[in-house]
């Protein structure tokens, strides 16, 4: 029997004006998709921005539908959007913003789950980890170096 410690950092500025300028601009641009969501069920509107390897920024938001599970989160729709336009680009950096019109939020929202072990693939095969900085509405951010720090024990090809 042997145990192991796993740990991960993370770094938490006091709001969007302590980011350097690139991650500012990004969670911006996360700000402005999430101000475009269609969250008509949850009121719960995430916005998500990728910076590519090319310069682009691919916003995406999340998509909800009256049949609830067959909605899809911001992440993932920034994803796919951005592997379906431009196979295999790198991807630099993701910023991620979450607002409700029911609630303040103000504490970092992650992504979820389902969507961390979607980006994973993405990391993986891209060789280079990219940074992760996530926020609610106003408040603290946090940013992450990798999004596979978020993930251990993940699930991957290599058990294929
Ligand atoms: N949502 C996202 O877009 N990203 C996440 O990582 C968590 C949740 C969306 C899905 C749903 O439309 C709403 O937030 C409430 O769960």
């Amino acid at each position: 029997m042997r145990k192991i410690e796993i740990s991960t950092s993370a770094i938490i500025y006091k709001d969007i004006s302590e980011l350097l300028e690139e991650d500012n601009m990004l969670m911006n641009k996360a700000i402005e998709a999430r101000e475009k969501a269609y969250a008509p069920y949850s009121k719960f509107n995430v916005g998500a921005a990728l910076l590519l390897d090319n310069g682009e920024v691919i916003l995406g938001n999340n998509q909800e539908s009256a049949a609830y599970p067959s909605g899809m989160c911001a992440e993932r729709v920034a994803i796919w959007k951005a592997a379906s336009t431009y196979p295999n680009m790198k991807i630099k950096k993701l910023a991620i913003s979450a607002s409700s019109s029911i609630s303040k939020v103000d504490k970092p929202v992650g992504p979820c789950g389902a969507c961390r072990q979607t980006l994973s693939e993405y990391e993986i095969n891209q060789k280079e980890s990219f940074p992760l900085i996530f926020m609610g509405e106003e408040g603290e951010v946090v940013k992450t170096e990798s999004l596979l720090s978020l993930l251990p024990f993940s699930f991957d090809s290599s058990y294929l």
